[in-house]
């Protein structure tokens, strides 16, 4: 058994034991699935996966928790486009089915939200209403009604949701659950006729999956392992798969860890439960699992008979595929950026590593490689300083971070002749000096990827080269300029003398550099609230050094909410002695003292420290090639990318990277954005 053999489950046969989990897209066409839906799970599917879970649906009109969440009502179009797009490629396509309960929304249904009791929910504090018999049966009838549309549509079964965040998991909780009747009394009551009622609705072929929360992280009345196996034992008879997820109302962050976690996270709990439920169903592990190699080791342990590899599968499509070929898949590097859609900016789900994710309907195909094209036909490598003068000219990429290596690979995918040169020692740029921080080493995954990818495909990576104006006059070829960014000047007075430092002098530093660089007092001055500063405050962490991290906000990291991390670097900051200054302006770094202000009450104090690392924005690096800039001898002026034009994510720089590539796109070169009928009721 490993990954890629074949899974037997009821009356199917999964082609291999990866899953794509069932996760919030925000691809929805209002309520309904969408044509963009059908393309985003039709790539996974014929990228190899084994099981294509289906966003969840909910099963009832009190639950909306978000804007576009999928209503069961008016799924079953969107299910059936879903399941014609990905049967004939071999995946399995299941059903996700939900109620949020207390854990959703009034924002949008516009009415009270139901719960086993009036226990106000942790996150938003909302209190909901008491379910009474007629509420509950109405929910049993939706998943009821739920599953049988699916089955209908043509999805070889459903799963149903007893994790996180459902409405299930609240009954089968001691934090949420203290009624009085038989639903109190006997907790799984609710799940047990969740169950049984969609068994009878599916009929005797579809699937039935449970997704059960096996540890709430809230051991006084939640859900642990060992209760939770109690529950698995129980429920197992009722389903053909087990799903085992970790975490609830005290620990959403649970849901998708990221690089702070160690990957794998949940295999234990997997295992555990495997063992108790002994091999009554198969069990699917979930969480951080992004290796192949994690997998195979965890199937091969005994701990599961199938893995959910979700957001590896954001990251790459074709993971399966891969794997199969025994090719890298471009790596997901925890860092749920581009994933995690639920914030106030409502995204669709997309990846910084392949911003095609969730935009398939719109962006062009990855460029196969192929033969070399007429562009690229004769091509010699071409010397630094030196244009060679084949048609159509060789692409110059100035810069190696993430935006000028995306641009680079794919080019050369596209059989243009590529070369690619870095000023400093080490391909990478900004990515590489951030993957040094605690929790973001898969950023060097990435950047590694982005480079071998590109010299698998003929690109030569020059180091050590730095591009003048003249070089890119001269170039022969298009040029697209890729120099990332510099630090912007200090927002606060410095005296002569003050020692300022950069995050990525500090973090670039070795240990040896950095008892050199970094005095044993220092404050960090974060006024962005992203990860940066917070890295950079890790990194120094536990070293005995006395840190004082300096926010003008009222939390340390804001911007890590977006992420999901911002309740885990508070207490790892805390944990670690870290004196925090909150709401504060950084006003003057002197020789051995710094001035902050309280925003609010202007009050002024001064701490004594040996150096100020400024963790402020950046500006476009004094690269070559701004507005009006050289032409180059082919006669167009270069292309600027990524933080070279401002400085933002590495995912907006791979997405001009590439975009910039495919512009030089020889005709008949680029596969066009995917196009598939309407998913969706509308
Ligand atoms: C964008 C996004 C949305 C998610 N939404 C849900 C959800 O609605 N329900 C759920 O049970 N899990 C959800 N998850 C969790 C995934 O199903 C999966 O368990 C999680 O990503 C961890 O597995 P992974 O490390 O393989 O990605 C979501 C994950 C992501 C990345």
């Amino acid at each position: 058994m490993n990954l890629l053999s074949p899974l037997a489950l009821r009356r199917h046969t999964a082609r291999c034991r990866v899953v794509f989990g069932p996760h919030e897209t925000n691809l929805g066409d209002g309520r309904a699935f969408s044509a963009r839906h059908v393309a985003y799970y039709r790539a996974r599917a014929e990228g190899g996966a084994g099981i294509v879970v289906t966003e969840e649906a909910s099963v009832h009109a009190t639950d909306w928790p978000y804007e576009r969440c999928p209503d069961a009502e008016v799924a079953g179009p969107g299910w059936a486009a879903i399941a014609a797009a990905c049967r004939p490629t071999g995946a399995l396509v299941v059903a996700a089915l939900g109620h949020s309960g207390g854990q959703g929304s009034s924002a949008y249904s516009q009415r009270e939200l139901w719960a086993p009791s009036d226990e106000p929910e942790v996150n938003s504090r909302e209190v909901p209403k008491v379910m009474e018999g007629a509420d509950i049966d109405a929910v049993v009838a939706g998943f009821a009604r739920a599953a049988a549309t699916a089955a209908t549509a043509g999805a070889d079964g459903v799963e149903v949701n007893a994790g996180q965040h459902s409405l299930i998991r609240q009954f089968l909780s001691g934090l949420t659950n203290r009624r009085g009747d038989g639903y109190g009394a006997d907790r799984s009551r609710l799940a047990r006729e969740v169950l049984s009622a969609v068994r009878v609705a599916l009929g005797p072929d579809p699937l039935l999956g449970l997704r059960l929360s096996c540890d709430e992280l809230a051991p006084w009345a939640g859900l642990t392992p060992e209760l939770a196996a109690d529950v698995a034992r129980e429920l197992a008879p009722l389903v053909d798969y087990l799903v085992v997820v970790r975490g609830s109302i005290f620990s959403v962050a649970e849901t998708r860890p990221t690089g702070h976690h160690p990957e794998g996270v949940n295999l234990e709990l997997a295992g555990t439960i495997r063992q108790a439920i002994d091999g009554a169903v198969p069990v699917v592990a979930q969480g951080s699992i992004v290796e192949a190699d994690q997998a195979d080791e965890a199937l091969a342990a005994g701990r599961c008979e199938a893995v959910e590899m979700t957001r590896a599968q954001i990251a790459d499509a074709a993971l399966v595929a891969k794997l199969r070929r025994r090719e890298i898949p471009r790596p997901c590097v925890l860092c749920n950026q581009w994933c995690r859609v639920r914030d106030n900016r409502n995204p669709i789900v997309s990846c910084i590593a392949d911003p095609r994710s969730g935009h398939e309907t719109g962006d062009p195909a990855e460029p196969a490689s192929g033969p070399p094209t007429h562009a690229a036909a004769g091509r010699r490598r071409p010397q630094p300083g030196a244009g060679v003068g084949a048609e159509g000219g060789p692409l110059l990429v100035v810069g190696a971070g993430p935006a000028g290596l995306e641009a680079a690979r794919v080019a050369a995918r596209l059989g243009l002749a590529v070369t690619v040169w870095e000023a400093s020692a080490e391909v990478g740029g900004m990515a590489r000096v951030v993957a040094r921080a605690p929790g973001h080493h898969r950023f060097a995954r990435l950047i590694d990827w982005l480079a071998d990818d590109a010299v698998a495909h003929g690109a030569e990576l020059v180091t050590g080269q730095p591009a003048t104006a003249d070089d890119l006059a001269a170039w022969a070829g298009p040029v697209i300029v890729a120099t990332g960014g510099r630090p912007a000047p200090p927002g606060f007075e410095v005296a002569p003398g003050a020692v300022v430092l950069t995050p990525e002098a500090v973090l670039a530093a070795d240990d040896a550099a950095r008892a050199e660089l970094v005095p044993e007092s220092v404050v960090i001055w974060d006024p962005l609230g992203g990860p940066i500063a917070v890295g950079v405050a890790e990194a120094l962490a536990w070293t005995g050094r006395r840190i004082t991290f300096c926010t003008p906000d009222p939390i340390v990291g804001t911007l890590l909410s977006l992420t999901g991390d911002l309740p885990g670097a508070n207490v790892r900051l805390q944990q670690a002695g870290i004196a925090i200054e909150r709401r504060v302006l950084l006003r003057h770094a002197a020789p051995g003292t710094v001035t902050i202000e309280h925003r609010f009450s202007a009050e002024r104090t001064e701490l004594e420290v040996g150096a100020v690392i400024d963790c402020g924005h950046r500006l476009p690096a004094d690269g070559p090639g701004p507005d009006g800039g050289p032409v180059g001898a082919h006669g167009l002026p270069p292309v600027r990318v990524g933080d070279a034009v401002a400085p933002r994510t590495v995912g907006d720089a791979i997405r001009e990277g590439r975009e910039a590539a495919l512009a030089l796109a020889p005709a008949g070169r680029t596969a066009a954005a995917v196009a598939v009928a309407g998913g969706g009721a509308t």
